[in-house]
């Protein structure tokens, strides 16, 4: 854990930097002193009665802020080196959703190795300014390996023993698929942290009709497990037999490894609450994965154009937060 990344989205920011937090909890006490009732803000920076804020006092706030972090999560983004624009977007969209409460939620972009000339200085300009990015040993592929590659890397990379893991649950997404962070980590809270397996299971409803025989796995664009099935995709020996066998639709592959090796048990399907985007003029697209956004959403896939990203961003009110000023209108 000690080795991680920092995170630029949604990590309590102050740990490692005491000096740095002094202004933050200053203004925390204010705070709360003014509005001692907003529980989102005392569990985030813990009590609101502690002593005023010296240098120990400082530390006590910060590390029982961080032990009052009970679950963490490395989430990573699988997208494509050239895919600046949609990384703008995506880096946007997480840094402004509201933080899980008690939890860090890690995002990582995930690469493969870089091949061109300008992808290495862009991306190495990327990795300066937000540290958010994660190079893995492998040719950039969608159903060739990248998803074991970055499994299997995750606990090579972030370390922790197997009963001190660096996060309780190691996560993919694509790069069209938006998560809410907090409520990804509302709904993994109460989970178990060994052998799950997290996300939109398919078939669903009338799907499973088509094909009885189809093994249900979780669909591709968003998926969860627990820390120990990470390690276990890391150890030698199952990396080495899932690696001969990597090729071939990653979501239905990678359930396929789970089933045959009696691992994440426990199967978390999220139901309603992940889903593709359906505009409002396309309603004959209605289905058991497919719906209108809701507020009680924990990821939604299939933004592939900017104007469904705005869409969505507004729905979740991402713009409240603009404030009026001379300086600018927008319709
Ligand atoms: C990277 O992958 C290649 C091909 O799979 C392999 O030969 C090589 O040993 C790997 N390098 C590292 C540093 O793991
Ligand atoms: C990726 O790049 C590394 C370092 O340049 C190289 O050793 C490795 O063989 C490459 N892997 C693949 C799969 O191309
Ligand atoms: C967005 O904000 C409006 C106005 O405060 C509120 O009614 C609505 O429920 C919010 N939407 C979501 C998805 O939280």
């Amino acid at each position: 854990m000690k080795s991680k990344l920092s995170s630029p989205f949604a990590e309590i920011p102050f740990l490692n930097t005491p000096i740095f937090l002094v202004p933050f909890l200053l203004l925390s006490l204010i705070y709360c002193l003014i509005f001692p009732n907003d529980l989102r803000l005392q569990s985030m920076l813990a009590p609101c009665n502690s002593a005023p804020a010296t240098s120990t006092s400082v530390h006590q706030l910060a590390e029982e802020a961080y032990t009052a972090v009970d679950l963490r999560v490395l989430l990573g983004v699988l997208t494509r080196p050239g895919s600046y624009e949609r990384r703008a977007l995506l880096r946007l969209a997480y840094k402004l959703q509201p933080p899980p409460t008690r939890a860090v939620i890690d995002v990582r972009f995930v690469l493969c190795n870089i091949t061109t000339e300008e992808d290495a200085t862009l991306v190495a300009l990327e990795i300066i300014a937000h540290d958010d990015i994660l190079v893995l040993n492998c040719t950039e592929n969608m159903n060739d390996g990248k998803t074991l590659e970055f499994f299997s890397a995750v606990p090579r990379l972030f370390g922790g023993a197997d009963d001190e893991p660096a996060y309780d649950y190691v996560g993919k997404a694509d790069d069209d698929t938006y998560y809410r962070l907090a409520a990804l980590a509302d709904t993994l809270r109460g989970k178990s942290r060994r052998d799950a397996y997290h996300g939109f299971l398919w078939p669903c409803g009338e799907e499973k009709e088509k094909d009885p025989a189809v093994e249900p796995f979780m669909v591709g664009w968003g998926y969860v497990v627990s820390w120990d099935v990470a390690a276990w995709i890391s150890s030698a020996a199952a990396e080495e037999e899932l690696r001969r066998d990597a090729k071939g639709p990653e979501d239905m592959t990678f359930a396929w490894w789970l089933r045959r090796a009696g691992r994440g048990k426990n199967v978390y399907g999220e139901g309603h609450r992940m889903y593709e985007y359906l505009d409002e003029a396309w309603m004959g697209g209605l289905s058991c994965y497919r719906h209108l956004l809701v507020p009680d959403t924990v990821a939604v896939h299939r933004l592939k154009e900017r104007i469904l990203w705005a869409r969505t961003l507004r729905f979740f009110n991402a713009t409240a937060g603009l404030k009026p000023s001379k300086m600018y209108h927008l319709n």
